[in-house]
């Protein structure tokens, strides 16, 4: 590839602000930044004291004026504030001392996102000093990052499943034919996980513990063999700390509802596909994305119900910002993908 003087003095970044995790790609770097999408605060003063991996270690150690807490909710910006400080810290780690000019950042967005969201975005943006946003759909970016060639004639169906949100994405020729995003994600299995071990156990735990277990025993289909972990919490009767084992099988009865819910929203939107698309992916199958996709035995479960082939895309969680990269090295298809 030939650099220009100009791709050598400015940095292009695509940012996938996603709710448990923010990513960022640097156009001839890569994928420079990969950390939780949180902060911790000084809810007295409103200063931010920590972002991104150091927010995730004070959980559970800082003081009580330190709340640590995530800017999006649901793949939203809840708090446009914090946003914009989460990111103003990783923009700033991938310029990593470099140009200070930032001609252009690439935000992924759901092709739904309301005028209301936009404005936070752009606030958030603003306060991370960029003033050259693009939005691009984040189902064109996820299609992409899956690997899809853009020129295809045919259709292409990628299916990403984050922590907050569900997005299902065709692709042919360039043209998004279709994208919907559903607010229901990994983070529902957490929950579910959470609430099972209070009324079973009488533990509470915290998200991270339920997010261990989930990844170490979570299964989308029945599994034969019963394995357990051991969760460390708070007691509901006496307040004090106290250890419980937990079993796969009720981990199955928990999270079973929800995964039910995920593939119910699939297969609606595979409904609502158009149906010059629907030979093409009754032909190819679907594409996985997102770190969700990665709950054991999901792909079989999908590709069970849906009767589609069903793919794993390579490192699931990374296609969105891979996408956002790809498009650097398209300028046509960039233009054709910005959407305001
Ligand atoms: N091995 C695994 N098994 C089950 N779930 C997993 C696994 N690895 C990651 N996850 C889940 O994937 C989710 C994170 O995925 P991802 O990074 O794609 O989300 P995000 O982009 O931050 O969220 P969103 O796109 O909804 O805004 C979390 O809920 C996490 O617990
Ligand atoms: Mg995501």
């Amino acid at each position: 590839m030939k650099l220009s003087w100009r791709s050598l003095v400015t940095d292009d970044i695509g940012v996938d602000l996603g709710t448990s995790r923010t990513r960022v790609f640097a156009r001839g770097r890569g994928i420079v930044v990969n950390e939780p999408s949180l902060l911790a605060y000084d809810k007295p003063s409103r200063e931010v004291v920590a972002v991104g991996m150091e927010a995730l270690e004070l959980e559970g150690r800082a003081s009580e004026d330190t709340q640590i807490v995530s800017p999006l909710q649901d793949g939203v910006v809840a708090d446009s504030y914090l946003a914009g400080k989460l990111l103003e810290s990783y923009i700033r780690k991938a310029r990593d001392g470099r140009s200070h000019f930032s001609r252009r950042v690439l935000l992924a967005v759901q092709s739904d996102a309301s005028d209301i969201e936009h404005y936070a975005l752009q606030y958030a943006a603003r306060e991370a000093g960029v003033n050259n946003i693009n939005f691009i759909n984040k189902g064109l970016a996820v299609t992409l990052g899956a690997g899809f060639d853009p020129e295809d004639q045919r259709a292409s169906l990628v299916v990403d499943v984050g922590a907050g949100t569900t997005t299902v994405a065709a692709v042919i020729h360039n043209h998004v034919i279709f994208s919907r995003t559903i607010r229901v994600g990994g983070n529902d299995l957490d929950l579910a996980i959470t609430n099972m071990i209070k009324y079973n156990h009488g533990l509470l735990v915290g998200p991270r513990t339920a997010e261990r277990v989930k990844i170490e025993l979570g299964c989308a289909v029945q599994l034969d063999a019963e394995q357990t972990t051991n969760v460390k919490g708070r007691s509901t009767v006496t307040g004090s700390p106290e250890m419980a084992i937990i079993n796969s099988i009720e981990i199955y009865e928990a999270i079973e509802p929800i995964v039910a819910r995920i593939i119910k929203a699939i297969e609606d939107s595979l409904e609502a596909l158009p149906p010059e698309a629907s030979g093409d992916i009754y032909d190819r199958g679907l594409v996985l994305a997102g770190g969700g996709a990665l709950l054991s035995g999901f792909d079989e479960r999908l590709s069970k119900e849906s009767e589609l082939a069903v793919q794993l895309a390579e490192s699931p969680a990374r296609a969105v910002v891979r996408g956002l990269g790809v498009l650097f090295e398209n300028q046509t298809l960039l233009r054709r993908a910005i959407i305001k």
